[in-house]
């Protein structure tokens, strides 16, 4: 079987190929990236002399590049990680996200109906419901609940499940989609809440929290992604929506406070500062359907979790440094130079 993962030099897209290798070593993994800012080779230099592995630089709007792909590799499953990610950079400019997350996702569905293959995978994302009150903490996120989307990544992310269901519907395309809340661990681009706090933690920088810091995260160890969507692309029932999560909910000041604790740093490099626009209070996945049909469930806790991901952090300074190293320096300042601290207390 050949299975074509669309970026997988991202953080998650490369977890899951090393999880793919690993667990279907029969099977060829052909991986698709841009390489953007936050794709990165050095990622999958472990893979790249495996045989059982490919990759191809492009991008999935590439209508050519990617019928090309389709012709010479014929593969069997699409799993669509490609995406922007970040919603920050997604209210600074919205007009790559909707490129990319739609018109992307577009092409890839195109190609696999012209190609035919047995699974079109489309790894989504919790935000597509919008946010829940942090006062009603019974209040969780079923694939029935309604579309509400709050950023432009969301709302591009939505836009794009809403096209895949339409393939299934008038094409007949065999899709599934999955809906996964917050992951953290290894390759994670330090844009991100986690990663940012431990390298800025570090280097002994201010933690810049968005205001108070009271927003809450449903975190789940990447692997336990991975998982999931293995086991959607082989066991998921046709045109079915799979939420994602492990009810581990955190409000972002206590996982800042806890990594300061962890790497031995003061609270007093905390610093709160202005809110992000649009801001979600609270996500948080009811996993009761991937469950009951999939029997999955998270298998790392929060604890061990953070502290893989803390110990990953120090062992592999070389991956982060280089991309700190460089663009990200503009972006850091841009997005972090302007954002005014709150007064304190
Ligand atoms: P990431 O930003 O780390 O990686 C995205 C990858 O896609 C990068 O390698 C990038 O180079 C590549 N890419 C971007 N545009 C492309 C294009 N036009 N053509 C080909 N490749 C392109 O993102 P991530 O955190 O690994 O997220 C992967 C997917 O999972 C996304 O679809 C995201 O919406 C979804 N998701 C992420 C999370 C999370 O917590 N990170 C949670 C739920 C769902
Ligand atoms: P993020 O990792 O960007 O994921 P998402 O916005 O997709 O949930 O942010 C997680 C939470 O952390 C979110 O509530 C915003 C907050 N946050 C900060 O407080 N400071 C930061 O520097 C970043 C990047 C995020």
């Amino acid at each position: 079987m050949t299975i074509l993962v669309t970026g997988g030099a991202g953080f998650i897209g490369s977890n899951f190929v090393f999880h793919m290798l690993e667990h279907h070593p029969s099977d060829k993994i052909v991986c698709v990236d841009k390489l953007t800012y936050a794709g990165n080779l050095s990622t999958l230099r472990s893979v790249m002399e495996n045989p059982a592995f490919r990759f191809v630089r492009a991008d999935i709007c590439d209508r050519t590049a990617i019928c090309r792909l389709f012709e010479e590799e014929k593969p069997d499953i699409v799993v669509n990680f490609a995406a922007e990610s970040h919603v920050d950079r997604s209210i600074e400019d919205p007009g790559i996200f909707l490129t990319t997350n739609i018109l992307g996702t577009q092409v890839l569905m195109d190609a696999c109906r012209k190609y035919g293959i047995t699974r079109y995978h489309q790894v989504s994302t919790d935000e597509v419901y919008g946010d829940l009150p942090l006062d009603r903490p019974d209040l969780f996120f079923t694939e029935e609940t309604p579309i509400h989307t709050s950023s432009p990544y969301s709302s591009s992310k939505a836009g794009a499940d809403l096209l895949v269901l339409a393939y299934h519907r008038t094409y007949g395309l065999p899709v599934t989609i999955s809906r996964c809340s917050n992951n953290y661990g290894p390759y994670h681009f330090p844009e991100k809440l986690i990663p940012l706090m431990i390298i800025n933690a570090l280097a002994d920088k201010p933690l810049p929290v968005y205001g108070e810091g009271l927003n809450v995260r449903d975190w789940l160890y990447v692997e336990d992604h991975c998982r999931a969507i293995d086991l959607i692309i082989h066991e998921g029932r046709v045109g079915e929506v799979y939420n994602v999560g492990g009810h581990n909910e955190m409000r972002n000041i206590d996982i800042v406070k806890l990594i300061c604790e962890k790497l031995g740093k003061p609270e007093s490099l905390i610093t709160h500062v202005a809110d992000r626009k649009g801001h979600d209070m609270r996500y948080a996945i009811d996993p009761t359907k991937i469950h009951n049909e999939l029997g999955w469930l998270p298998e790392t806790k929060f604890a061990d979790g953070i502290q893989k991901t803390i110990d990953w952090y120090l062992a592999n300074r070389d991956w982060w440094e280089e991309i700190i190293s460089g663009e990200y320096q503009s972006y850091y300042e841009k997005m972090y130079g302007e954002r005014d601290p709150l007064p304190v207390g």
